[in-house]
């Protein structure tokens, strides 16, 4: 365990179920839960919201230095508002969530400038410990030193099956062909790109959570990390 605390990261593709379990670990261990995904789509938001190309590296480069993004716990009951992403005060966690976003985050988290902005803010939120953070590149790029890793994986088509149920649930009126081509081309820009692409970090524990409930996932980890911290305490 880190001096700090401890810190396990998550990464793994679309609708992989990342947010959920990231959730429902850091509230069972009453850690801090930081969703990074959020923090793209909060950029998208505002690039979107100010007519800016998704490909114009130094608009939004600008635009970022001059964005505030803070994460706050909510309300730790509820798993949908667990905790608020807010922009310049704003509070979007909501409106993050709209296919509009989906469509668009990919191309600029591949940019190389917004991501090595972004780094500090991640770092920085992280600095405390005890925390679940989750992403495409934590446990490669942001927080190598993270103390337990996990890496999640389910099939394409119940990854699929879950957005798109997510998104009828929000009351989106959207078509699962447009959640497939969605996910698939994110999936595609994220595992692609030159910058911290989509990898599993070799230390990370592979987590296939297709055909498994969310309680079998949950107590799986759970299991994980308490051995790990027994271990740990053993031997410190
Ligand atoms: O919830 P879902 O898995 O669909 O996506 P997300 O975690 O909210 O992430 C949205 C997008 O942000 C991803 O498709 C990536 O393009 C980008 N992202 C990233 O590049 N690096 C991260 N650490 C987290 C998200």
């Amino acid at each position: 365990m880190k001096k700090n605390g401890l810190i396990i990261a998550i990464d793994g593709p679309a609708a992989v179920g990342k947010s959920t379990m990231g959730k429902l670990i850091a509230r069972e261990l009453d850690f801090l839960y930081i969703d990074t995904g959020a923090i793209y789509r909060a950029i998208t938001w505002k690039v979107l919201k100010n007519n800016i190309n998704v490909s114009d590296e130094n608009i939004i480069s600008n635009l970022v230095s001059d964005t505030c993004i803070t994460i706050e716990k909510v309300d730790c009951k509820s798993l949908n508002d667990y905790c608020h992403i807010f922009v310049d005060g704003e509070d979007i966690t909501e409106e993050i969530r709209n296919p509009k976003i989906d469509q668009n985050v990919s191309q600029i988290a591949r940019l190389p400038k917004i991501r090595k902005q972004l780094i500090y803010l991640q770092r920085k939120l992280a600095e405390k410990g005890n925390i679940v953070m989750e992403g495409r590149d934590i446990g490669s790029v942001i927080l190598p030193q993270s103390d337990i890793k996990f890496y999640f994986t389910a099939s394409e088509e119940e990854r699929i099956k879950r957005r798109y149920k997510e998104l009828i649930d929000k009351g989106y009126s959207i078509d699962y062909e447009e959640v497939k081509k969605q996910i698939i081309q994110r999936d595609k820009i994220d595992s692609k790109r030159k910058s911290a692409p989509l990898i599993k970090a070799k230390d990370a524990i592979l987590i296939d959570s297709t055909e498994k409930s969310i309680e079998e996932v949950k107590d799986n980890i759970l299991k994980i990390i308490k051995k790990y911290r027994e271990c740990r305490e053993k031997t410190n």
